[in-house]
């Protein structure tokens, strides 16, 4: 008797312990399910996908590609995240509107404003076609395999039937052992309704991001317009805001630590299977070259903006989209390593091997492993040479990737001749007034500096090319950035005019294109292909380890890494101890954004408004007890791509909007622990109250389907 009831905890405890993973909507039947219910959702599987009548997944529309989105009425008010706005929030600002200072609110529909360009993607239904997809591939060898694959994508894409304002799209999951169709449907009028000031949308910005505890109103609202049959199209007067089949009612009821959460959304890429091998290379060789070089970009960039406010301008967007990356591997190489990641790799490793035995599946598994370990240790010196290829010409040298630009100008000449040549410079200074507006070339001297000297002393010297051997960093950059025409813009203009041939003999006599084309030369002559066929190899055991786990750990929860399709994560509200004698609580509150005030910063100025609701407690019903609830944290498993993501209560009502994780828990895009690894989300009683209370847009909340507690009205 004893034994079973300590057995029935255990199990339990297991159950209830659960977390982690991102799953497919339309297959929570059964395991997903349970564990949901057993984490306290009071709502079925069916109510959140569902083909035959109208579910929650109807109400989360993926957002302009990259981020999340949820309806929230019934004409068509759509909300995602501020930094997800952001660029439809600056398109519309200029001296005389300045939104991005002072944020924007349509206090009436005519109000609102047209965002060129932009869509919002509904998921109608999914449908498994791993059948078709994998029809007529068995006997094939990778190559073809891989050839015979898309063009079944192709054609299926083109047949599968669907109404003609909608698109099929077909996505692989768990790395080709699985192919699902999502008939999907665009809208294209999407127009700015709300945004609050910077302050509030992006309080903390760079310091607080990643950043646990938060005290950010990361939201803007925007809406659908559709045609008359409430169907998508082009912008137009014409169009009326779109009926949704399904908005989110939102709940102010309030939320306590061990709540049940749910967040849908897009995530984008995810690790989760990686070999042990693997993950030792990213810990201590990938992750850190990445760092590195990024850490002395970072570094310049910022010392210059802190003198010169010109310059600041012009690099604070690329110094937070170089940060944001940088930011979180710092906290994914931290994590694993705290995780102990490699090793509980190892030891699952050392289970599979020995349920491969035992299940006598040697011949087909038992030598993946070995092959994995193969194939990363020959492929460490090319992942490495990538590596700095991505961080040096691709993103943080801006010379160098102009340089590289006209590298490709140059093999198309080759291949294509004069016509395709002048098509594409024509492309090209089109696009680059804009990005010498931003570019600044002392700047970019002292990166180009600072990167080749890394270069020198770690990329791996067998692939070095010539011009770049025992070279002086500081005396290149000189020769580089005094002689080169790259630097300006009218110089670029000037250099890239004439006939072909002539362009092409005056840029291999230029010193920044010199260097550009040697480093792409070395990389894709001595680089790219050996590391892409290594790759292809590591492709295709990865491919085969996926369908071994699959088919030897049959009852584990083993869910599809993400590949920006919509899913669905779950887990409970819950502080964390990020480090030895801290412990973090899982509510921040507005008293924080007065604590962390500091008047007149950029990431930390407060307005003048929202101190006085903060003086007065006016915060209607979305206060409690005299505090305003502000960020959260839960211990769903999201990752980017969930920006904006609705997060969901018990019973399927909105409770906040995902948009960043805890800086401890980035490790969760390659190994997810329930104990560290967090989403945080803005609190739907904070976008209330600023909506209403701080922007006094009652048109807005009028719209909106309010669940209240019963003392608040
Ligand atoms: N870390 C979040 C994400 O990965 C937010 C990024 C935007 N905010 C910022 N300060 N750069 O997208
Ligand atoms: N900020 C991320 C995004 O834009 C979400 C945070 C994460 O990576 O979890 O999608």
């Amino acid at each position: 008797m004893k034994f079973f009831k300590f057995l029935f905890l255990f199990v339990f405890v297991q159950v209830t312990a659960q977390q982690g993973g991102m799953w497919i909507p339309s297959l929570l039947k059964g395991m997903n399910e349970s564990e949901m219910k057993s984490l306290g959702m009071k709502i079925t599987a069916e109510e959140i996908y569902s083909i035959n009548k109208s579910s929650l997944k109807d109400a989360v529309p993926h957002f302009n590609g990259g981020c999340t989105s949820e309806v929230i009425s019934p004409n068509g008010l759509i909300l995602t995240n501020h930094h997800c706005g952001f660029d439809a929030i600056q398109n519309h600002s200029s001296v005389e509107h300045d939104y991005i200072t002072d944020g924007f609110w349509a206090y009436k529909m005519e109000d609102e404003l047209l965002n060129k360009g932009m869509v919002v993607s509904f998921v109608v239904r999914i449908e498994d076609v791993t059948s078709t997809i994998l029809d007529g591939t068995t006997s094939l060898t990778e190559a073809e395999k891989q050839k015979k694959i898309q063009e079944n994508i192709i054609n299926l894409s083109k047949t599968s039937p669907k109404e003609a304002w909608q698109d099929n799209l077909i996505r692989a999951f768990y790395y080709g052992n699985q192919y699902l169709l999502f008939v999907m449907e665009t809208y294209k009028d999407i127009r700015l309704v709300g945004a609050p000031p910077s302050s509030i949308g992006k309080f903390g910005d760079v310091t607080d991001n990643w950043v646990w505890p938060r005290h950010t109103g990361d939201f803007s609202l925007f809406r659908i317009y559709a045609d008359k049959n409430n169907r998508p199209a082009e912008y137009s007067t014409e169009n009326v805001p779109y009926k949704p089949k399904y908005f989110f009612p939102i709940s102010i009821k309030g939320l306590k630590e061990n709540d049940f959460t749910m967040v849908m959304g897009y995530p984008g890429t995810t690790q989760e299977y990686l070999p042990s091998y693997a993950v030792d290379q990213i810990v201590t060789l990938i992750d850190p070259t990445k760092i590195e070089l990024r850490d002395v970009t970072l570094k310049v960039q910022d010392g210059f903006m802190r003198k010169d406010n010109s310059i600041k301008i012009q690099y604070a967007a690329k110094n937070a989209t170089i940060a944001n990356a940088w930011k979180k591997w710092m906290g994914e190489v931290k994590g694993l390593k705290r995780a102990n990641a490699v090793a509980a790799k190892q030891k699952f490793e050392k289970e599979f091997q020995e349920k491969v035995t035992a299940t006598g599946k040697q011949a087909e598994y038992g030598n993946l492993l070995s092959d994995f370990e193969k194939n990363y240790a020959e492929i460490k010196d090319y992942a490495l040479a990538k590596a700095f290829w991505d961080e040096t010409v691709i993103r943080n040298g801006e010379i160098l990737s102009i340089g590289y630009k006209l590298y490709q100008l140059e093999q198309l000449y080759n291949s294509k001749g004069e016509q395709a040549f002048n098509d594409r410079r024509n492309v090209l200074v089109s696009g680059w007034g804009e990005f010498y507006q931003e570019f600044n070339p002392l700047v970019d001297q002292k990166v180009f500096e600072q990167l080749i000297g890394i270069y020198n002393k770690k990329y791996p010297k067998q692939f070095l090319p010539k011009s770049l051997e025992n070279s002086n960093a500081e005396a290149l950059a000189n020769d580089v950035f005094t002689n080169s025409r790259l630097v300006s813009f009218e110089k670029v203009k000037e250099l890239l005019s004439g006939d072909a041939k002539s362009v092409l003999e005056k840029l291999n006599n230029d010193k920044g294109f010199q260097i550009a084309k040697a480093m792409a030369d070395a990389h894709f002559k001595n680089v790219a292909p050996k590391h892409d066929e290594i790759n292809l190899k590591i492709a295709a055991t990865q491919r085969t380890y996926m369908k071994a786990i699959l088919e030897l750990f049959p009852k584990s929860r083993i869910f599809p890494d993400a590949n920006s399709t919509l899913r669905v994560t779950y887990g409970k509200i819950k502080g964390y101890k990020p480090s030895d004698a801290v412990i973090y609580e899982p509510f921040s509150y507005l008293d924080g954004v007065i604590e962390k005030y500091i008047p007149g910063d950029y990431e930390y100025d407060v307005s003048k408004k929202l101190i006085d609701l903060y003086n007065k407690k006016d915060y209607g019903p979305y206060g409690v007890n005299g505090r305003m609830p502000l960020d959260f944290i839960a211990t769903n498993h999201t990752t980017g791509g969930n920006s904006g993501s609705p997060a969901l209560d018990a019973d399927g009502n909105l409770i906040g909007l995902n948009f960043d994780r805890v800086w401890e828990g980035t490790m969760s895009d390659i190994y997810y622990s329930p104990e560290i690894c967090r989403n945080i989300m803005v609190d739907i009683r904070y976008v209330l109250f600023i909506i209403d209370k701080f922007a006094g847009a009652e048109n807005l909340i009028k719209e909106l389907k309010i669940i209240a507690p019963k003392n608040k009205k």
